[in-house]
């Protein structure tokens, strides 16, 4: 007896419990929710007065630009990628033209140089001078060893990829270092007789990374290599691609193997037992190795590489070409290392990029990353951009990319504490520029074709490091199958040459919380202040309306807010906006303290007016601390059917119809 009642007891508190959470659960999944359920909320009488800033756009006045606030589509996708303004207010201040590198004035001019054959040519006023070389070579990724001394003389090529030169005239010596690529003809031998399937795709791949660009930041100061890569290769720009930890080897390990650092044998050099980066990770180079691809890996800097700076780095070399070798020593001699000597370093760098493609006509693979000028300055990158651009538009013209995967791409976005305590600037940081091309001929061709086409609209889906191993390795086995959805449920990496699906989520995709840049919708009427806003917005909108219809007041009717039927708001998760740095020495642990406020939403509002039933939904873009809403005309709806009350405006002016209840329709009830 007791027992039962003990029972029944139980049960009472249990069902109270599970009822009021279902309560809370159900007011907490409405208000995530992104059909809000309509609850018209009534206007307060303050009159139809803004006080808000309105920026008004999509005017029928043909010239209708794209805005940031045409936002139509954003709900429909489960990841809302943001959409950044290049301006942004928050962050414009921080960028500058910065002055243009000056290595020829802080270094005596270089006597030598390399042609674009790689023939050795010494300036005219040093023409008579005698010069030798020294090679050398790498033994690990922290010495090196020296060959025997040679005489070069004009129009020779060096023995090998990298040389100390001397030389003397008239008393005077001068010495400096020099890179390019020797061709391995012996290692070509051996590649021409890997076996590939019929699946191959018979593409190179040439790929230039660069460090801390957001795609905003590589539009703002490589403006004329984002011009080349997008007018002229026709490179399509990732716009959802979101990075997955924080760093250059968070975005390179993912990329080359598939796994994350955490996934792989420890590689961290501070350990005895660490592995050897080439002993622990499937880099995708031996991929393309063992078929009989010529693989090049060229980071410009020895002392902060990406591999061996907090990592063990390499046993052995790891791939045919390989530039460590090269900054090892360049770093020793040069003390400013943007420069070797007096040409700018990432001129040397760019023509072993342009040489390594000349040298061999068997398939190549190159991948560079680039950092000196990016890493610590968020402007002096800009120095490169007539130099990047030419050098693109050179490989392209003389047909050395005509068969190539062209990626541009950078690691993630500036990591300056300054910017990340932005809004923008957060969501920067997880945003990098990442661009593909495939060659014109292949993408126009049967096998391209598709693929091609699916790249376009994984554009605008949430794409991740993950993503680009598959995306490599299919340069190796071209998929068949273009048409079938790849299974987002199923796997984390998928290939941007099959269908991403809408639907992929950041957990999906393997990007945490703080990374995610994937918006969410949140309700916009659930406290007083949110409430206010939601009402001061909807009087904009409503204020706007009546400036279009001012024209014809004659004939349509001014309206007033009468209700709102639902306002919602696309934010940041929290963990986005609390992010401040990380804690540990590898950059794993977040340290979410941050107090980044928001500082622009996209609103979304469904609000009735009187006189007449219209019904509006529309998507403005609301800064917050400006006080200021963009109100795209364009992006304004009205799903209830309108009937008659336009009838007086309609073959006058169309684009009025939706904004105009004539007076003699007022009242009316059909
Ligand atoms: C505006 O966007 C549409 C669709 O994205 C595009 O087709 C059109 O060319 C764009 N117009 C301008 C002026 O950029
Ligand atoms: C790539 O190479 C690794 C070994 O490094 C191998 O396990 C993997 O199966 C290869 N992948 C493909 C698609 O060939």
């Amino acid at each position: 007896m007791g027992g039962s009642w003990f029972r029944v007891r139980q049960c009472l508190i249990i069902c109270l419990t599970l009822f009021t959470f279902g309560i809370l659960f159900h007011s907490y999944s409405t208000s995530q929710d992104t059909s809000f359920v309509s609850h018209p909320v009534a206007a307060p009488l303050v009159g139809e007065k803004s006080d808000l800033n309105i920026t008004v756009v999509g005017r029928d006045d043909g010239s209708r630009r794209n805005s940031s606030a045409s936002a139509h589509s954003l709900d429909k996708h489960s990841c809302n990628i943001p959409k950044l303004d290049i301006n942004g207010k928050e962050v414009i201040d921080f960028f500058r033209k910065p002055s243009p590198l000056t290595c020829d004035k802080t270094s005596e001019k270089n006597w030598a140089y390399l042609d674009d054959e790689a023939k050795f040519t010494l300036i005219p006023e040093k023409a008579g001078a005698k010069c030798t070389a020294i090679s050398f070579a790498r033994i690990n990724d922290n010495s090196l060893s020296r060959g025997q001394r040679i005489e070069i003389s004009q129009g020779e090529r060096l023995p090998s990829d990298f040389s100390t030169i001397r030389c003397n005239l008239e008393g005077k010596t001068w010495s400096g270092l020099m890179m390019n690529v020797v061709r391995l003809e012996k290692r070509e031998e051996e590649l021409k007789r890997a076996k590939r399937g019929e699946d191959w795709s018979g593409l190179d791949v040439y790929f230039l990374g660069f460090d801390s660009l957001s795609q905003m930041s590589f539009r703002r100061t490589l403006p004329k290599t984002v011009e080349f890569l997008e007018n002229e290769l026709g490179s399509v720009v990732l716009n959802g691609y979101n990075i997955v930890g924080d760093g250059t080897p968070q975005a390179f390990i993912p990329i080359l193997t598939g796994s994350t650092e955490e996934e792989l044998p420890l590689t961290r050099k501070r350990f005895k037992t660490a592995k050897y980066v080439d002993e622990a990770y499937p880099f995708v180079w031996k991929n393309f190795s063992q078929s009989g691809y010529i693989t090049g890996y060229g980071e410009d800097a020895a002392n902060i590489g990406t591999f061996t700076y907090r990592l063990k780095g390499f046993r052995d070399q790891p791939t045919d070409h390989y530039t460590r070798t090269f900054f090892q020593e360049a770093e020793k001699v040069h003390k400013d290392w943007k420069c070797v000597g007096s040409e700018p370093l990432h001129q040397s760098w760019l023509r072993y990029a342009k040489e390594f493609m000349d040298r061999y006509t068997i398939p190549r693979f190159l991948l560079m990353h680039y950092s000196i000028l990016s890493h610590d300055d968020i402007n002096l990158v800009g120095v490169m951009d007539d130099d990047l651009s030419s050098h693109l538009r050179l490989m392209a013209k003389k047909g050395a990319l005509d068969n190539a995967l062209v990626i541009v791409m950078a690691d993630h976005g500036h990591r300056f504490a300054k910017l990340r305590e932005t809004h923008q600037g957060q969501l920067e940081e997880r945003l990098p520029f990442f661009s593909l091309a495939l060659p014109k001929e292949f993408r126009e061709s049967e096998r391209g074709r598709e693929a091609w086409a699916n790249l376009k609209i994984n554009k605008d889906r949430l794409t991740t490091p993950f993503d680009i191993h598959p995306t490599l390795l299919h340069i190796l086995h071209w998929p068949a199958d273009f048409k079938t959805e790849q299974d987002a449920t199923n796997s984390r990496s998928l290939s941007l040459w099959q269908p991403i699906p809408q639907s992929r989520s950041c957990a999906q995709a393997g990007v945490a919380p703080h990374w995610c840049t994937c918006l969410n919708w949140q309700g916009a009427m659930a406290s007083q202040e949110d409430t206010e806003t939601s009402f001061a917005i909807a009087r904009a909108i409503v204020k706007t309306i009546n400036d279009e219809t001012e024209k014809e007041r004659k004939s349509c009717a001014p309206l007033a807010l009468k209700e709102i039927h639902y306002s919602k708001k696309l934010v940041p998760n929290e963990g986005l906006m609390k992010y401040k740095n990380v804690k540990d020495a590898d950059g794993f642990v977040p340290d979410l303290s941050g107090t980044t406020k928001t500082a622009f939403a996209h609103y979304q509002l469904k609000l009735a007016t009187t006189p007449g039933r219209a019904i509006y939904e529309v998507t403005v873009l609301y800064h917050i601390t400006e006080k200021r809403v963009e109100i795209d005309l364009a992006a304004i709806s009205h799903p209830n059917a309108y009937g008659q009350d336009p009838h007086c405006i309609i073959d006058r002016n169309y684009f009025l119809a939706s904004f105009c209840i004539c007076y003699d329709r007022i009242g009316a009830t059909d």
